[in-house]
């Protein structure tokens, strides 16, 4: 008799511990999710390579209006427009980016020096030829090609289903542009 009321203690006591450590370790878990239910070192992650791409797309938006301004020749007026009509995508592309992070709560990068840091696509530097402008383009959007996808692995990872369509469409639509570069170089 005793010792069944021995076993009983000791079978309350253990069930007893394992309800206290199984709470605790919902609340871990609970704990580890961002506002949007989102795993916190995955989110990290995404914001650090998104801030990444922002500094990339920042430099690439800056060489844009550089061949917008130097363009010369006889492709003056076509690639003139067509440079301003780059650039203002990319600062929309930037701005998204931007408020990505934000939604995520991090901090979107926003000094020169946090980006030219952080650069890893060719920079355009007194371009004036167009050909030499539009292979520029091309070579700067096959990066940040990369760095999308990049992005993507880590969004499509952590269930981030707001960056991943975001950078399918960045990708899809660079893709096309890129297809349309290659076919003015050719
Ligand atoms: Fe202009």
């Amino acid at each position: 008799m005793i010792k069944i009321l021995k076993l009983s203690i000791v079978i309350i006591y253990y069930r007893f511990k394992f309800a206290i450590l199984l709470n605790y370790k919902l609340k871990q878990i609970k704990m580890k999710r961002t506002i949007l239910g989102l795993d916190v070192e995955k989110n990290t992650e995404t914001v650090k390579k998104l801030n990444i791409l922002l500094s990339n797309f920042q430099v690439y938006y800056q060489s844009l209006r550089g061949l917008h301004w130097n363009i010369k020749g006889k492709s003056f007026f076509e690639l003139h427009v067509k440079f301003e009509e780059y650039y203002t995508d990319s600062q929309e592309k930037i701005d998204l980016i931007a408020e990505r992070i934000l939604t995520l709560q991090g901090v979107p990068l926003h000094t020169f020096s946090d980006y030219t840091s952080r650069a890893v696509v060719p920079i355009g530097k007194d371009i004036t030829q167009d050909v030499e402008a539009v292979k520029l383009i091309s070579n700067t959007l096959s990066k940040l090609l990369e760095l999308e996808r990049e992005v993507l692995m880590l969004s499509d990872d952590g269930n981030d289903e707001g960056t991943n369509s975001m950078m399918s469409d960045f990708i899809t639509e660079q893709e096309k542009t890129i297809w349309m570069l290659k076919s003015w170089l050719s």
